[in-house]
């Protein structure tokens, strides 16, 4: 399975949605514009892209009573498991600082703007750009002879830190780890190494938004997360940066601990989880990967949730039951933990102002996401944890596909919230999907 393919593909699929619906443009804010900074030591702790190019950040300078407050951000954008992707993949923004935007907005948990994000708005804030593959876990690379290839996550995460620290990171009072899909599951991979860096006084919190990747058997009987995260995990040399005493108890399988689901036990700092029950990217690739669907009987599902039979809607609601249950020992036992688990068909909620905190935002129990993310960093609420009710009950969602005919059409009703998050108020289309 060529993760890249498969990406272009949903993609493709997406953008085709978003043409034909195009939904209202949100007003308001657009974001700030913020430049990239190349990490020029990089190059001597052999922290190189795929390609080879020099790895970068985005850093928007705090102020204030925030100066001394940081906010990391990983950028997301899926992952290469093998040879062919990992090339293709070299030759993209996914893989090569080359091909990327030299600006891009901070909005949502990144805006400077105390309305839109009045928790982290005075942060220093950064956010890092993804050009590994293995969501900043790999370091070995590939060499034949015509072609190389750097597996160098690890080393990129660890040269940004170090470029960071005497920029102000060294005497941070509060950080907050954060990042987005393959970024989100970055944060639960690194955070307590994060912790490690900072001063031992400083409050260091992480927050996963759509990196809940889950251990799950697709509606074929298989586990092809598993298998896809288990080449990846050796085509990148990932088993050494996992958690020594999760790849312990995993043992023979230690791969396994590139999993959220079974790494969370074993992480000390405090964590938010921040996921879509139904997310759109494990419903198109770990419950329904093309593989598991020869004959194309989810398609039309796979794009409008409105179109799916009871036996798929059955197996929607199974896939939001085991992130439940792979769930429940967090919600139940952590003490420094929270978690916003709604029932929306989307990925990614709190880089973009419209999810993360507006008038039409999702909420649960009448709460937005950046509500409960502050009320959790900040200890205003013992019990920052939220979960939704089952599909289709929640009207507050932004969904990326039409779900619930109900709030898709009227979403130009007054008091009901816009659908087509695809018309999400962004600069580049591309970032709105993995
Ligand atoms: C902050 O956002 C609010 C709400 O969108 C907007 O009215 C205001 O102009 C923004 N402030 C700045 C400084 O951009
Ligand atoms: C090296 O690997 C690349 C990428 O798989 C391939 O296209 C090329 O043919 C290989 N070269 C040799 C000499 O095997
Ligand atoms: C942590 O300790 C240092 C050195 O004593 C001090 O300067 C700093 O203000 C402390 N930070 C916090 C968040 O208390
Ligand atoms: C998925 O499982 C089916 C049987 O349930 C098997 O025939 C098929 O080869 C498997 N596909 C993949 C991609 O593992
Ligand atoms: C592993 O567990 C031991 C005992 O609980 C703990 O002292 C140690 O810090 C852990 N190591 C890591 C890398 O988390
Ligand atoms: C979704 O599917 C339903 C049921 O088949 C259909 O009525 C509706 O028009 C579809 N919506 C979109 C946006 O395609
Ligand atoms: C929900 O919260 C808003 C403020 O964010 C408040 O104005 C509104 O009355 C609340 N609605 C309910 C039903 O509690």
């Amino acid at each position: 399975m060529k993760t890249t393919r498969l990406l272009d593909l949903t993609t493709a699929m997406v953008l085709l949605v978003y043409v034909v619906f195009s939904p209202p443009l949100v007003s308001g804010d657009q974001g700030r514009l913020v430049s990239m900074t190349l990490v020029r030591d990089a190059a001597d702790l052999g922290a190189f892209c795929l390609d080879g190019s020099l790895p970068a950040y985005h850093l928007d300078r705090g102020f204030g009573a925030g100066s001394d407050n940081w906010l990391l951000q990983f950028e997301g954008g899926g992952w290469c498991n093998d040879i062919a992707s990992c090339s293709d993949r070299a030759k993209t923004r996914r893989g090569s600082t080359r091909f990327m935007s030299k600006t891009v907005v901070f909005s949502g948990i990144l805006s400077n703007n105390a309305s839109l994000n009045p928790d982290f708005y005075n942060w220093n804030k950064v956010r890092l750009r993804y050009c590994d593959g293995a969501s900043f876990a790999g370091d070995s690379q590939f060499g034949n002879g015509t072609s190389l290839l750097y597996f160098r996550g690890q080393r990129i995460w660890n040269a940004i830190i170090l470029d960071l620290l005497p920029k102000g990171l060294a005497n941070a009072r509060k950080a907050l780890l954060t990042g987005c899909s393959a970024g989100g599951l970055s944060t639960f991979l690194h955070c307590d190494t994060f912790t490690s860096y900072l001063p031992e006084n400083a409050s260091v919190k992480c927050m996963s938004d759509a990196g809940f990747f889950l251990d799950a058997i697709d509606v074929a009987a298989n586990r092809t997360m598993r298998s896809f995260y288990t080449q990846l995990v050796s085509l990148q040399g990932i088993q050494k940066n996992l958690d020594p005493n999760c790849t312990n108890a995993f043992y023979p399988e230690p791969s396994l601990c590139f999993f959220p689901q079974y790494v969370l036990r074993f992480i000390k700092t405090p964590f938010f989880i921040l996921n879509s029950a139904y997310d759109v990217f494990q419903f198109h690739h770990g419950l329904v990967p093309p593989s598991a669907d020869q004959t194309g009987h989810w398609n039309r599902c796979k794009l409008n949730v409105t179109a799916c039979n009871p036996h798929q809607l059955g197996a929607l609601q199974g896939f939001r039951k085991d992130i439940l249950g792979a769930l429940m020992s967090f919600f139940r036992d952590s003490s420094g933990g929270g978690m916003f688990i709604n029932s929306c068909f989307d990925h990614c909620q709190s880089a973009l102002e419209e999810t993360w905190l507006s008038p039409t935002s999702p909420r649960i129990h009448n709460k937005t996401i950046a509500e409960v993310v502050g009320d959790w960093y900040f200890g205003r609420d013992k019990e920052a944890k939220e979960i939704d009710c089952p599909y289709p009950c929640d009207q507050t969602c932004h969904n990326l596909i039409p779900a619930s005919t109900t709030d898709f059409l009227a979403s130009n009703a007054p008091g009901q919230n816009y659908r087509g998050t695809l018309g999400r108020s962004q600069a580049d289309p591309n970032d709105l999907i993995w």
